[in-house]
C-alpha cells in the first residue's frame, strides 16, 4: 500500500485531496502548519521521518496574492523555501512530490493557451515565491510532478464562487472584471486527478497544466454562478481591471493548455461550466 503524506490538508484543496484518497487504497497521513511547519526544515525531517512516505502532496502554500505584496518574506518562506524544504525531505527519504503550482508564474501577455515549457514572468510576489518554489524542487534532485491549476474553488476555503454567491444575497448589481480571463477549476476535480496520478506511481519529473476545459472572463465566470445557482435577481457589470485598485498585479490572460496532462496520464478535467453545475450539486444552492 503507498503511503501518502498530505501537506496543507486544512486548505480548500487539501481537503479535497484527502476526501479523494481516502476512498482510495492509500495510507494517508494529514498536515498542516500546526503539526508540521514547512519553514522549519529541522522539524519538518523529523516528523516525515517517522513515516517514511512514498509520496509528498504539497498542498500547503501562502495563497492571499495581494497580501504577499506586503509580506513577501513571509510568500517566500511558504511558497520558494518551503518548498525547498519538502523537495529536500523527499530526497532523503526517497520519496517522490506532488507539488501545486500556479497559472500566475506566467504574464498574462500571450493570447492563446499556455503551454508548461512557455517562458515565465511573474507580476507579482506570490506568483514570483511559486515560481522559486517550483525551480527548488526541479532542482533538488527529488522525483517530482509539478501540477500548475487555477482559478480554484471549493466547499472548504474563500474563493470567487462563494464571495459571488454571499454578494449576490445582498447586492441588486455587482460590478465583476471582464478583462482578464482565465480557468475555473473545480478543487474536487484537481483532487481525483492526483489521485490518479498517484496510483499510476510513476512520477515523471515533468511539470502540468491542470484545470478544467474551456476559458472564462470573471465576469464571464460570475453571469454563470448567477445562473447555475438561481440568483438571477442580481445584475452582473462588467468592468475594467483599472476600476479596482488591488495592491497585486493580475496576469490579463493567464489560460493553461492542459493537453499534456492528458497526453501522458489520459487526464482530461470536465468542461468548466459542467464542474460548476457539479459544485452546485455538491453543495446545494446556499452558502454559508
Ligand atoms: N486558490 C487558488 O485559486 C489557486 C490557484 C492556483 C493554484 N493554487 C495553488 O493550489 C494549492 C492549494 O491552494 P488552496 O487555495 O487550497 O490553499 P489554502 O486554502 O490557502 O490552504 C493553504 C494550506 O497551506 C497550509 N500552510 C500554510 N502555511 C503553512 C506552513 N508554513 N506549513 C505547513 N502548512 C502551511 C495551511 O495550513 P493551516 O490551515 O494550518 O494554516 C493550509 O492547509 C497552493 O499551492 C496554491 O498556490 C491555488
Amino acid at each position: 500500500m503507498l503511503k501518502v503524506a498530505l501537506i496543507g490538508s486544512t486548505g480548500m484543496l487539501g481537503i479535497d485531496v484527502n476526501a479523494a484518497l481516502k476512498g482510495s487504497t492509500f495510507l494517508v497521513k494529514n498536515y498542516n502548519s500546526k503539526n508540521l511547519d514547512i519553514t522549519e526544515p529541522g522539524s519538518l525531517l523529523e516528523v516525515l521521518k517517522n513515516f517514511k512516505p512514498d509520496y509528498i502532496i504539497n498542498c500547503a502554500a501562502f495563497t492571499n496574492v495581494d497580501l504577499a505584496e506586503e509580506e513577501k518574506k513571509k510568500a517566500d518562506a511558504v511558497n520558494h523555501l518551503g518548498s525547498q524544504n519538502l523537495a529536500e525531505a523527499a530526497l532523503m527519504l526517497d520519496s517522490r512530490i506532488v507539488h501545486l503550482s500556479t497559472d500566475y508564474v506566467f504574464d498574462g501577455t500571450k493570447k492563446t493557451p499556455y503551454l508548461e515549457d512557455d517562458e515565465v514572468n511573474p507580476i507579482n510576489e506570490y506568483g514570483l515565491s511559486k515560481l522559486k518554489g517550483e525551480n527548488a524542487i526541479k532542482d533538488s534532485g527529488a522525483s517530482y510532478i509539478i501540477l500548475r491549476t487555477s482559478w480554484l474553488y471549493g466547499k472548504n476555503g474563500k474563493n470567487f464562487v462563494n464571495a459571488i454567491l454571499k454578494l449576490a444575497d445582498s447586492q441588486k448589481k455587482i460590478e465583476v472584471v471582464s478583462d482578464q480571463t482565465g480557468c475555473p477549476t473545480y478543487t474536487k476535480d484537481v483532487a481525483y486527478a492526483i489521485t490518479e496520478i498517484i496510483a499510476k506511481d510513476n512520477a515523471k519529473n515533468e511539470i502540468y497544466h491542470l484545470t478544467n476545459g474551456g476559458s472564462a472572463s470573471w465576469y464571464e465566470f460570475a453571469l454563470e454562478i448567477i445562473h447555475v445557482f438561481k440568483r438571477t435577481n442580481c445584475e452582473i457589470v462588467p468592468v475594467n481591471t483599472d476600476k479596482f485598485v488591488r495592491p497585486a498585479k493580475r496576469p490579463f490572460y493567464s489560460v493553461l493548455d492542459s493537453s499534456k496532462i492528458k497526453e501522458d496520464y489520459h487526464i482530461e478535467l470536465r468542461y468548466w461550466k459542467d464542474a460548476l453545475k457539479k459544485y452546485c450539486n455538491d453543495i446545494g444552492y446556499f452558502v454559508r
